[in-house]
């Protein structure tokens, strides 16, 4: 049975960091809403109470029944767990004057305390909560402190629980990864067996178990989660996997050919369906950039749907839904859990009386390139930049056309083979010309020229939320601008593009 620490989410920004860390520590690890505890079933090793935008002390403060948890699970409180425990317990927390926000040093440290072991005297660590403990129940041992919070870290006597005030889980914390991996394998004794092999071999096995001798329908975009599903897939159940890739126009120069060959390589089964004509159709004469996402989305899913009616005996469809995409954070108010789940081929499992299956719903983006790397997928197809779901069609502004889709193809395949060989490819998190509805004046030898303008951007991110304009050499920009205007005919100006989001956003539609 699979080990795993039960993350109660209090509604913190930085649930889904601690999961991270602990994922990171080869220990599997779930988030549940504070209000939605799960059955606590042997395979739990500990459970981790997360931070929260609340005061223990607001009347609607979310303050669950931890009965069933405290003192027959070893407990990580961080931040607003740690206030909890000590105001459920009767003690007092506030917002005291000499609370610490930010940046902080541990000034004591108790070494006998197991969460405490190799990390180093005044040690940074982050605060990022108003209140604090003032006063504390006479069992409660203070394990840290720095120089004006003084309970900065507690243990309880005769429970294994353990709490601090300072997030553990984020980047600032210097030592905070070793308390996280002190609390799982010190205290918990987790085995840390959940690696990238391991799950490829339980999640095959539950594939064959759940799909049996059915046959199995999956949509791939060329993505890294649609390509590592269909690997994985591939190898549980072999030619019952039928993949569908629709060419809707609007992808990169020569992809749906270079996706096509690849998988054919891996011999998937893969039906290209050369759908362009069809996109373009729905596109005519369509300028606000919802309703050419809204005209691509109906589109897709009319010709997915044709293609899917075609395998008359598929009993499941398969998706590459990620577990960002099934939690959210825990919804602070009201007692609903929110599940966004990830239907870009609409309610067709419904229409079709198709069963869903989704073997990455329990992965971190980064988890689904681990698993993809022991799968041995190339490097290339894993470390690709996001590319959105409508593809060239919010990267050409105002009307689509088959001409204009050519020519941003054209500039877009400049601008990225010229980041391989530059070596900037992987440094940057995405990159994408953009083809706008501006025309120029130019010179080219005696000519004047009335010529189109292309934009290039280029953002680092580390999930799309914010990103900042990615710093290009000048001398990169100045080769592939020069390169783009000689080559692509239509095209006499290139701008680069140096906004940052917010206020801007990634695309420019
Ligand atoms: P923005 O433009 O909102 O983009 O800063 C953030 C990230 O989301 C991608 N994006 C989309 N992906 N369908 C998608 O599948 C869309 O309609 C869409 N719009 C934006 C964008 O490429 C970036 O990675």
């Amino acid at each position: 049975m699979q080990e795993c620490i039960l993350i109660l989410d209090f509604g913190s920004q930085y649930t889904q960091l601690i999961a991270r860390k602990v994922r990171e520590n080869n220990v599997y690890c779930e988030i549940h809403p504070y209000n939605h505890i799960p059955p606590l079933d042997n395979n739990i090793k500990g459970v981790i109470l997360s931070g929260s935008p609340y005061s223990v002390n607001d009347p609607d403060a979310p303050k669950p029944d931890l009965s069933g948890i405290r003192g027959k699970y070893p407990v990580l409180a961080v931040c607003y767990g740690a206030q909890l425990l000590v105001s459920l317990s009767g003690g007092k927390v506030a917002s005291a004057k000499s609370r610490e926000y930010g940046r902080a040093n541990l000034s004591y440290i108790d070494h006998s305390c197991p969460v405490f072991k190799n990390v180093p005297a005044n040690s940074q660590v982050w605060m990022s909560h108003g209140d604090t403990i003032l006063e504390y129940p006479a069992n409660f041992h203070i394990t840290c402190s720095t120089e004006s919070v003084k309970a900065c870290g507690y243990s309880i006597e005769g429970e294994p629980t353990y709490a601090l005030q300072f997030h553990p889980e984020v980047y600032h914390s210097t030592d905070g990864f070793t308390i996280l991996k002190n609390f799982l394998t010190e205290v918990c004794h987790c085995q840390a067996d959940w690696t990238p092999d391991n799950f490829v071999k339980s999640c095959v096995e539950d594939l064959r178990r759940q799909i049996g001798q059915e046959e199995v329908i999956l949509g791939l975009s060329g993505g890294v989660d649609s390509s590592v599903a269909a690997v994985l897939l591939h190898k549980a159940i072999g030619k019952q996997l039928h993949c569908i890739f629709v060419d809707n126009g609007l992808l990169r120069k020569n992809e749906f050919q270079d996706v096509l060959d690849s998988f054919k390589g891996m011999d998937i089964d893969v039906k290209g369906v050369d759908a362009s004509a069809l996109f373009y159709k729905a596109l005519e004469g369509v300028t606000e950039p919802e309703a050419k996402r809204k005209a691509i989305g109906k589109t897709f899913i009319d010709v997915f749907e044709a293609e899917a009616r075609k395998f008359k005996s598929a009993r499941f469809l398969a998706q590459g839904t990620i577990y960002p995409d099934v939690i959210e954070s825990a919804p602070v108010k009201g007692p609903s859990q929110t599940i966004k789940s990830h239907h870009n081929v609409g309610g067709l499992p419904e229409k079709m009386n198709l069963k869903v299956v989704e073997p990455l719903r329990s992965l971190f983006k980064d988890e689904v390139r681990r698993v993809g790397r022991s799968l041995a997928l190339p490097d290339r197809l894993l470390n690709r930049h996001p590319f959105p779901g409508p593809g060239l069609g919010i990267r050409i502004l105002g009307d689509i056309t088959a001409e204009k889709v050519r020519i941003l193809q054209e500039v877009d395949a400049i601008y990225i083979d010229g980041l391989r060989e530059a070596g900037l490819y992987d440094k940057v998190w995405q990159a994408g010309a953009i083809l706008l509805p501006v025309q120029s004046v130019g010179v080219m030898g005696d000519e004047r020229t009335y010529e189109r303008v292309v934009a290039l951007r280029a953002v680092n991110s580390t999930d799309g939320m914010t990103a900042d304009w990615s710093r290009l050499p000048y001398e990169f920009l100045a080769k592939v601008s020069n390169e783009i205007i000689n080559k692509v005919r239509g095209v006499n100006r290139v701008v680069y593009d140096i906004s940052s989001k917010p206020p801007s956003t990634i695309e420019w539609e």
